[in-house]
């Protein structure tokens, strides 16, 4: 019996070079699932854009009406993401926390990705704190998201060097090449079924 593919939602606040890794990989067939929509918190999203130039709806949803109230905010984009048939969600620079009944729609099917080796580093500006603190080595990490920051069972990482002399833009652009290489991996992952949640263990089936 073939499973139905996943639809996928992605919620974006900035450029979107990661939805653009992730389209690429499912244009490529590396990635098994449909593109259903991509929601962003911001009108000038680059993601926007590169959700049209991909033939993928894109759709702002205005936080002003919303003020505080987190919750009523991501009610409005569920119903965003449930008018579309999503039931996997890729958080690509998404730069909002989600609250508990948004994670309660999609469980541990709502996945992050954050530029540096976690737990260090949380939070934002990761590469800054990273070469701020000396480390010899950083990275990039695909999280499926919980109620913490930054805090969920991990799926994939990625180990990036940092170089004698790199600035935060040199270490976090060769951050992103790996960024781009393991979001699709682990949604992969998840869309073919191959995740399992031990505690805060990822379990992954080859
Ligand atoms: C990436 O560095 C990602 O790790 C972080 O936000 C940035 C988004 O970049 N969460 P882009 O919009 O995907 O280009």
């Amino acid at each position: 019996m073939t499973r139905a593919l996943a639809s996928l939602g992605v919620l974006a606040s900035g450029r979107g070079s990661n939805l653009e890794a992730i389209l690429q990989a499912v244009e490529r067939g590396d990635l098994p699932v449909r593109p259903a929509v991509v929601v962003t918190n911001r009108p000038q999203a680059g993601a926007l854009e590169v959700a049209r130039s991909h033939g993928v709806p894109g759709v702002f949803v205005d936080p002003k009406p919303y003020g505080r109230d987190r919750e009523a905010y991501d009610r409005a984009v569920l119903s965003v993401l449930h008018e579309h048939g999503v039931d996997l969600v890729a958080l690509a620079g998404y730069l909002r926390l989600v609250s508990a009944p948004f994670l309660a729609a999609f469980p541990r099917r709502v996945l992050n990705i954050h530029p540096s080796l976690l737990p260090a580093f949380p939070g934002l500006e990761a590469q800054r704190q990273a070469v701020e603190y000396g480390v010899r080595v950083s990275g990039c990490t695909v999280f499926l998201v919980d109620e913490g920051l930054d805090t969920g069972p991990i799926l994939l990482q990625a180990a990036v060097p940092v170089e004698p002399g790199d600035t935060v833009d040199t270490l976090a652009a060769r951050i992103l090449e790996q960024e781009h290489r393991i979001f699709p991996e682990a949604l992969r992952l998840v869309a073919e079924d191959r995740v399992t949640v031990s505690g805060r263990l990822a379990i992954l089936k080859p």
